[in-house]
């Protein structure tokens, strides 16, 4: 079976790739998580600036691992995992968009495939979490492929224009690791 950047590379030639995030994505993320189908998917406040996402972005700590995708120059995707403190220092929360042109080419899974190696690679890194709207479920597909499974579904939990929304909970737990 093909990876999925063999997949990507058969389909769309050699246009996308993965990096870290650097500080002058900023206005380019705040752009794609602008994005109408982005913005359904979100369970926290629209950043009102680049600015106010690089803001938030500093606070997230200096322990956090993020990615963007990128189609030749231009940022398309991003994936992060923010780390717990304290006695959460095991668990990172995820979160992962991708600029609403550019859905269902496989970017989803390039950017997961690419965060959870970094994670994996940080041995006290045990528990992945997340939380996704009920109704997305393109994205619930996507995290059960990557080993994600519904924990919980919490009904009511934001509000999302003038409704409230439902979502569920999930996580992976890495198969090995460090000890607590
Ligand atoms: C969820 C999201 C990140 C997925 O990214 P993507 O680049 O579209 O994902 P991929 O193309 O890698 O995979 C999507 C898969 O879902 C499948 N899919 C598409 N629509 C679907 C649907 N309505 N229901 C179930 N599966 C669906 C596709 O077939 C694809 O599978 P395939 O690779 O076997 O073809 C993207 O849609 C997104 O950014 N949405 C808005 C923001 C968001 O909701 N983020 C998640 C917050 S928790």
């Amino acid at each position: 079976m093909l990876s999925t950047e063999s997949k990507l590379k058969s389909l769309y030639g050699h246009r996308y790739s993965i990096r870290r995030r650097e500080n002058s994505d900023s206005r380019a993320l705040f752009e794609l998580f602008k994005q109408p189908l982005c913005q359904q998917g979100m369970i926290c406040d629209a950043f009102a600036s680049p600015a106010h996402f690089q803001s938030w972005i500093d606070n997230a700590g200096s322990d956090k691992l993020d990615i963007v995708a990128t189609c030749e120059t231009a940022v398309i995707g991003y994936a992060g995992i923010f780390s717990g403190r304290e006695n959460r220092g095991h668990v990172g929360s995820l979160s992962l968009f991708v600029h609403d042109e550019f859905h269902s080419r496989g970017i989803g899974g390039l950017l997961m495939r690419g965060i959870l190696a970094v994670a994996d690679a940080r041995p006290h890194l045990r528990r992945i979490e997340l939380f996704v709207i009920c109704d997305n479920h393109r994205a619930i597909d996507l995290y059960r492929r990557f080993g994600f499974e519904i924990e919980g579904r919490h009904d009511c939990f934001a509000r999302r224009k003038h409704n409230f929304v439902d979502v569920y909970s999930m996580s992976r737990i890495a198969k090995s690791g460090g000890d607590c």
